[in-house]
């Protein structure tokens, strides 16, 4: 079955939840790239939200809307608190997260083990959905451990379903509990996108995004032919300027002309200055950034540039200009003439003018 891509759900293009690379800076840069992309927070546990402080969990821009919190527990009262924060922090869903599969996620019973009791998955959600009117949605793999059967995610989703969830974030690998680490875990166990696609036609009524191992504009333009939505997570992160044309691919008619990358540049800048009279080094913004140039001849030196400890220690958001100098796409300053100089001497010249471009490509 093959359904037209549908430009008004909001799940078409979501970028996945990561945790320590999908902080708050990091979505900003994203929606940089793309204004029409659902984007997810790294998990935030329960326990961490209830005793923690929640401001520095939950605090956003303004600009991240559309944006989704996703949570890690399974103890019905404490999601329903912890939804409520979310909804009054202003987020658009609360996603709960049964996919991860670490060892620390498991010893408190939530994430990827919670696909074993799609009853309590279920309540937790049901709990959620009561105590919000923002959508509740679940992350979760096609199966736990050696279950290679697609009845158990089917009917994980079907009991799910039964509280009223109706949009199912697939990635499409079992986790394995036992003997892979969670980098692993998302590379070792076999995907099977097909199963995603079995589940939309199974439970049409459902919405289903389809996640793991997606990483160009041709496979999403496949994908949204045959499930409602999909999620990229570290193509994303470590080739950003992706998200352009994938935004290309989704924003329907009237969608605004894709960024110059010196326009996001700039924007990168004026944000960073702002963050930095709020307290944040400049490299916990520009540690996202490095992947921004890749292909581009001198994505070398914007990379070396923006994670080099003493260029950083000055907090002078500029560096961000500074680095993109370096880089093949960015203009040159083109030297004065004679005419203009006057007799006021030679200016001095900027970064771009003094770095050899290099030639040819690198990537991250
Ligand atoms: C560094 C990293 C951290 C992740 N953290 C989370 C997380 O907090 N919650 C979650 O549901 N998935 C997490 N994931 C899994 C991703 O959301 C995604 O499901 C997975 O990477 C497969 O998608 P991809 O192949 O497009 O990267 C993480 C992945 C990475 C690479």
């Amino acid at each position: 079955m093959r359904t037209s891509p549908d430009s008004s759900n909001p799940w078409r293009l979501c970028v996945a939840p990561m945790m320590d690379w999908t902080d708050r800076h990091c979505r900003v840069f994203h929606r940089l790239l793309s204004p029409h992309a659902r984007l997810y927070t790294e998990m935030v546990t329960t326990p961490a939200l209830l005793h923690g402080d929640v401001a520095r969990h939950l605090d956003f821009d303004p600009s991240e809307h559309p944006v989704a919190l996703q949570l890690g527990g399974s103890e019905p009262d404490d999601l329903a608190a912890c939804a409520r924060l979310a909804e009054r922090w202003g987020y658009d869903e609360v996603n709960l997260n049964c996919g991860c599969p670490s060892e620390r996620v498991q010893r408190g019973a939530f994430g990827a083990c919670l696909m074993a009791e799609p009853a309590l998955v279920r309540d937790g959600v049901a709990a959620m959905r009561d105590a919000v009117s923002i959508p509740v949605t679940v992350k979760h793999r096609i199966g736990i451990d050696r279950i290679e059967d697609y009845g158990f995610v089917r009917d994980f989703v079907a009991t799910v379903a039964e509280a009223g969830v109706s949009v199912f974030i697939v990635h499409a690998r079992n986790a394995w509990l036992k003997g892979l680490s969670p980098k692993e875990n998302r590379e070792v166990p076999p995907l099977r996108h097909e199963w995603v696609e079995r589940l939309k036609r199974d439970l049409p009524a459902l919405t289903f995004v389809a996640n793991g191992g997606i990483d160009s504009a041709a496979q999403v333009e496949s994908f949204l032919g045959r499930v409602d939505g999909v999620m990229i997570g570290r193509a994303a992160y470590r080739d950003p300027w992706l998200l352009v044309a994938l935004e290309g691919l989704v924003a329907g008619e009237g969608a605004p002309a894709a960024p110059e990358r010196l326009e996001v540049i700039d924007r990168l800048v004026a944000y960073a200055a702002d963050r930095i009279d709020h307290g944040t080094p400049l490299r916990a913004i520009t540690r996202h950034l490095l992947g921004l140039c890749n292909g581009l001849p001198g994505a070398r030196q914007w990379r070396r540039l923006l994670s080099d400890p003493v260029a950083l220690a000055g907090n002078d958001p500029t560096l961000i200009r500074r680095a993109f100098e370096c880089v093949g796409e960015a203009p040159r300053r083109v030297p004065p003439s004679a005419a203009e100089l006057g007799d006021q001497g030679s200016p001095s010249l900027g970064a771009g003018d003094r770095e050899q471009r290099l030639s040819g490509t690198d990537r991250m």
